[in-house]
């Protein structure tokens, strides 16, 4: 039975999309949890949300602090993780293979083991959404390794949307955002290198994260969508 104010979780959503996933859900009513590691980060998005979600302390690569919160968590409706890892980018012949497998941790990994964590509490017919990302679907010279982790999540989605029904599984597949993901960059470069991305996206720009948060409140919203990858890059994927 749902309930009458549903409560989403949303693993890495103190910035970006995650953040912007908060506000977006908050604001259509929702019940939000936002959970991050940085306890300055959960502050300040606590107060960007203006107290209309709880904030949690949570390291999503430790399989014990993953086990402690959804274990102390109680019942909720929706999970969303929004958590990510900028690893494993460069050209493959001198790729640090290390740098690849430490992005799987970063990302892979916490996604998976919070979705299964989740099964016991969530809402059986409830949903949960992976951010994957468009570097999986675009074939770019250079992306062999993100791309490789960011694939991993789009794959396993229909199959846990198949094995795991009624619980719907579904995965948002960005293209580039203007986030703090991207502060690996100095700011110089960093304006230079979404200028070139939005020239070659059919839509002219970067994404916002609404833009993504938009798509995940769809997937969250319609109860006939399951299984499925929804590309959110402004045509980004067409460049390639
Ligand atoms: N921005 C883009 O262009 C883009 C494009 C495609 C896909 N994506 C994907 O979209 C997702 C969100 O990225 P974003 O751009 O919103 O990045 P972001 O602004 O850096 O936000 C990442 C969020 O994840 C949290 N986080 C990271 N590691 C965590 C961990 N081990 N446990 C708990 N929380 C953790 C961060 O908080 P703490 O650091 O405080 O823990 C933060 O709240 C990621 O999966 C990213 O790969 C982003």
């Amino acid at each position: 039975m749902t309930n009458a104010i549903e409560h989403v979780v949303i693993i890495g959503g103190t910035s970006g999309i995650g953040l912007a996933a908060a506000k977006r859900l908050a604001g259509e009513g929702m019940k939000v949890t936002i959970a991050g590691r940085d306890r300055d980060r959960l502050a300040a998005a606590s107060a960007a949300l203006a107290g209309k979600a709880d904030a949690r302390a949570l390291d999503a690569s430790d399989a014990a602090q993953v086990r402690e919160f959804f274990g102390t968590l109680g019942a909720f409706d929706h999970l969303v993780l929004a958590l990510g890892s900028s690893r494993g980018t460069g050209a493959f012949a001198t790729l640090d293979l290390t740098d690849v497998r430490r992005g799987f941790e970063e990302k892979v990994w916490p996604h998976l083991s919070c979705a299964q964590a989740a099964l016991p509490t969530i809402r059986k017919d409830g949903s949960i959404t992976f951010i994957s990302a468009v570097s999986a679907e675009m074939a770019a010279p250079g992306t062999a390794g993100i791309a490789a982790a960011n694939g991993a999540l789009a794959i396993v989605t229909p199959i846990l949307a198949a094995e795991l029904r009624p619980l719907r599984v579904n995965a948002v597949s960005p293209g580039v955002v203007d986030t703090p993901w991207w502060d690996f960059l100095a700011a110089d470069r960093r304006q230079a290198a979404f200028a070139a991305y939005a020239g070659m996206s059919p839509v002219g720009r970067v994404g916002t994260p609404d833009d993504i948060a938009k798509a995940i409140a769809f997937l969250i919203a319609d109860s006939f969508v399951t299984g499925h990858v929804l590309t959110c890059d402004g045509g980004l994927r067409l460049a390639a």
